[in-house]
């Protein structure tokens, strides 16, 4: 890893010390730089967003309502089970999926993670973009090198990331959220964010290689709002702008994720996620290759399976795939 420059360490201690002043003099001698330095990294900081007020005899101070994506706004919230991650921040990606499928293939280690502010080419399931809009989402993926893992263990990383997710919006919001069959997170019946998780085999033995898990969280409504396409189905975590929304709740994913993935062979995140299921009981329409079938939903299992009864009376133990299904 780059040794962190002047501008990355005083993030560091900015988003350590937000809302509190501290002289030019101070900072230098904390961080062993010259005053200069101090000045030059102020000064860039502020050209990629950061608001940071300069007042006479206080001097500087990061601004309590920022909320920019950094590693450092992120480390500081983050749990030992996580101090290993590489957190890999982007002003922009295509895919951070993608790309993190590109950085494993060059030999990336477990725990690499790569979060954006915006995605050109958001990838959703089954071949849908995932709308991803510049400073009012987090978008993030993390690579994972499970030991002896079969493709069937691998579905549980998505439902493992599910449940996470719900916590950590949960931690950070105070706001309920639920799981939408599969892997879809809701807060009072609309989408705020979606699991696309990615497995590479190897060609030698076909044993999994790596794991990919991406998700991407809409914190805030987009400035623009949601286009027409998602309006009515998908909503944000926070209404309006939080001190450090963005990184603690990045944070706390991960935390929640990496405790329940060092604990991996155990099944008791099942019982999570069932109790945050949103859909059973309901009807809903399951959607497959073969076409689409009314059915009720009349359970999850232990393994995070949709138990689905026909009007025909027949059932059927689903292990991934689509539903749709009517919450008014
Ligand atoms: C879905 O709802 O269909 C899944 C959406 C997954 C979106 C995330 S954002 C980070 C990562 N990079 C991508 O291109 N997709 C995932």
């Amino acid at each position: 890893m780059k040794e962190p420059g002047t501008k990355e360490k005083l993030l560091a201690f900015f988003e350590e010390n937000k809302g509190a002043y501290f002289s030019g003099e101070e900072i230098a001698e904390r961080l062993s730089v010259s005053r200069t330095a101090v000045w030059k990294a102020v000064n860039s900081l502020r050209s990629e967003g950061y608001e940071i007020d300069a007042v006479q005899n206080k001097g500087y101070c990061l601004s309590a309502s920022t909320d920019i994506l950094s590693a450092q706004g992120i480390r500081k919230y983050l749990k030992p089970v996580c101090s290993f991650l590489e957190l890999e921040v982007l002003p922009v990606a295509e895919s951070t999926n993608v790309l993190l499928k590109e950085r494993a293939g060059a030999g990336a280690k477990e725990g690499h993670v790569i979060l954006a502010n915006t995605q050109t080419g958001g990838r959703g399931r089954l071949g849908r973009s995932f709308y991803s809009p510049a400073d009012t989402g987090i978008y993030m993926s993390l690579l994972l090198r499970p030991q002896g893992y079969c493709p069937d263990q691998a579905v549980r990383l998505t439902t493992m990331a599910a449940v996470a997710a719900c916590e950590a919006i949960e931690e950070v919001s105070g706001k309920n959220a639920q799981i939408k069959w599969v892997n879809d997170v809701y807060m009072d019946y609309k989408k705020v964010s979606g699991i696309l998780t990615e497995a590479a085999f190897s060609l030698e033995d076909n044993g999994l290689d790596y794991i990919v898990v991406g998700i991407g969280i809409n914190a805030y409504p987009p400035k623009e709002g949601f286009p027409p396409e998602v309006e009515q189905i998908a909503s944000a975590v926070f209404r309006t702008r939080q001190s450090d929304g963005k990184n603690h709740l990045a944070a706390a994913f991960l935390n929640r994720f990496m405790g329940y993935y060092a604990a991996r062979d155990n099944m008791d995140y099942a019982k999570e996620y069932r109790a945050r299921s949103l859909v059973i009981g309901k009807k809903i329409r399951v959607i497959s290759p073969a076409g689409q079938r009314e059915g009720l939903a009349l359970d999850v299992d232990e393994e995070c399976r949709l138990l689905v009864q026909y009007g025909d009376g027949s059932r059927e133990t689903l292990s991934s795939g689509e539903i749709s299904i009517r919450f008014s």
